[in-house]
């Protein structure tokens, strides 16, 4: 089959942006098997003194997880975080109302800090601005932070934890537009709790990030109209404003469903313009950046999950949200981190909703096994080399048209200058019948050669990974050849490809 042609130039001096980590963070809720049979199960043969399993911190380390945001996602909107400190004897078992789930409260922040530790990450915490509000957000905060010599710092030294946890970010509640959240409110209502809710925590630690809510998805009716009355509240005492979004290939279309990174990009590009609006009507000199702290595809498991909640609700840990994910999930997963990439400039956070079992790229049996689904590959990739700056390249693609997008380009890509001088290019081929020959002329870089080239190709579009059997895997490719400074490289049809170039010896 005939290759199509597709072109990139890259210029040494066009930057995006320094790349912050924290684009690869992910998010643990209290919510289905994520926490209580995910990070969490004494008795487990590979549990740890606590009750972490091992095999799942191991994934974890592996994927470099800078920040894990916690403990929720609605969950957190009617939590009571005092429940899950102290001696585990005396925790209540409560209505989880947001999952229709009991929540015994046998893991808690303290622990939760223990195992963000062990993994390597730090702590994103969320407030409860849903059924709580400011005393309960400072209590929180003072618990958390505050070393010594007050009520509730030294009520968690009585529990074991000396020191501080030293928690930097903050999020201001989940959602708070949406009407399936408790408590959720107008905007109006939202801006003036959240910022108050700022200024008093920042009276008790000045050192930490706050995270204003933005809108829960690009498709709710006050969005942009949400941020622009929020900010106008919150803009000078938050960090970041949050964006979630969710995709999803019901209608089994998978042209359409791989060119939605374009709707995450639209929805940046709007969110953004909406920050810089109330910059320009404050007069103000401080530049709002984006936490996008909830990300990924969900949609395999709706259905099912409707029927846990309805026929049996108030269990234990119940199977909520376990999308099995296909290798075309992996493609847009790539996608998708790509386009956050080309927004490093104010995509300074974001998280990979979740982390394990629930809309994730680890999962686990009930004393059994935990292994990577098809997303966990592109997500390693980014976040092992996605770090340093993201360049602008200019691309000249082949493009197509689908029911809801026009103009895709067949070639999404990013390129990375690594911290120790190499760099990275990210590259997806959408189309799913045609290989494609890409030419990268690198400008202004001197001599590079091709260190290793990665692609996930090859597989069914529907194929998944199980416990079993792993076929969507990456592999090592050998097409990537550089001539002087133009890099030449065949990317399958239906692929995501790393392609690392290192510095030639002086
Ligand atoms: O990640 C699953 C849920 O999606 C979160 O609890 C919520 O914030 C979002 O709607």
């Amino acid at each position: 089959m005939q290759a199509m042609q597709a072109k990139i130039t890259l210029d040494k001096d066009y930057v995006i942006g320094e790349i912050d980590k924290r684009i690869y963070g992910s998010f643990v809720e209290h919510l289905g098997r994520c926490v209580y049979g995910g990070i969490y199960e004494p008795g487990h043969p590979q549990a740890d003194e606590e009750g972490f399993r091992r095999d799942v911190l191991e994934l974890v380390k592996e994927l470099k997880v800078p920040i894990v945001r916690y403990p929720g996602g609605n969950f957190v909107s009617g939590y009571r975080w005092e429940d899950g400190v102290g001696p585990r004897e005396n925790r209540p078992r409560r209505l989880e109302t947001a999952w229709k789930s009991i929540e015994t409260n046998a893991v808690g922040l303290n622990e939760f800090c223990n195992w963000a530790k062990k993994a390597g990450s730090e702590v994103m915490m969320a407030v409860n601005l849903g059924t709580r509000g400011i005393a309960e957000a400072c209590d929180l905060l003072e618990y958390c932070n505050h070393p010594s010599g007050s009520a509730l710092s030294d009520l968690r030294r009585s529990h074991g934890w000396e020191k501080p946890h030293a928690i930097k970010t903050w999020c201001l509640g989940n959602e708070m537009d949406g009407p399936w959240q408790m408590g959720h409110k107008t905007p109006e209502e939202y801006g003036r709790l959240a910022a108050e809710t700022a200024r008093a925590m920042r009276m008790i630690d000045p050192t930490i990030e706050l995270v204003s809510c933005g809108s829960s998805n690009p498709h709710m009716p006050t969005q942009p109209e949400w941020e622009a009355i929020t900010l106008s509240e919150t803009y000078d005492v938050v960090d970041f404003i949050s964006m979630h979004q969710y995709f999803s290939n019901a209608a089994d279309d998978t042209p359409n469903f791989l060119a939605q990174t374009m709707s995450m990009d639209s929805f940046i590009r709007s969110v953004v313009a909406t920050c810089d609006y109330v910059k320009a009507k404050r007069r103000s000199k401080k530049t709002l950046n984006i936490s996008f702290d909830e990300w990924n595809v969900w949609f395999h498991s709706n259905q099912a999950d409707d029927k846990v909640m309805e026929r049996t609700p108030w269990g234990l840990a119940p199977h909520l949200l376990e999308d099995v994910y296909t290798f075309e999930d992996a493609l847009l997963v790539g996608g998708l981190l790509i386009t956050l990439l080309t927004h490093a400039d104010r995509v300074k956070m974001a998280c990979m909703a979740q982390l394990v079992n629930v809309i994730a790229p680890i999962m686990t049996a009930q004393d059994g096994a935990a292994w990577r689904q098809t997303i966990y590959w592109p997500l390693l990739h980014a976040s092992l080399y996605g770090r340093g700056t993201a360049l602008q390249p200019v691309i000249s693609s082949p493009k197509y048209d689908t029911k809801t997008f026009t103009d895709v380009p067949a070639l999404h890509a990013a390129a990375v200058q690594n911290e120790d001088g190499g760099v990275t290019i990210f590259a997806l081929n959408r189309d799913l019948q045609q290989p494609m020959t890409l030419s990268c002329e690198l400008r202004g870089f001197g001599g590079y050669h091709v260190g290793e080239q990665i692609e996930l190709a090859g597989a069914d579009l529907k194929a998944v990974n199980t416990e079993k059997s792993q076929p969507v895997t990456p592999r090592k490719a050998g097409s990537a050849k550089m001539s002087g400074s133009v890099l030449e490289a065949l990317l399958p049809a239906a692929s995501w490809n790393v392609i690392r170039l290192e510095k030639d010896a002086q």
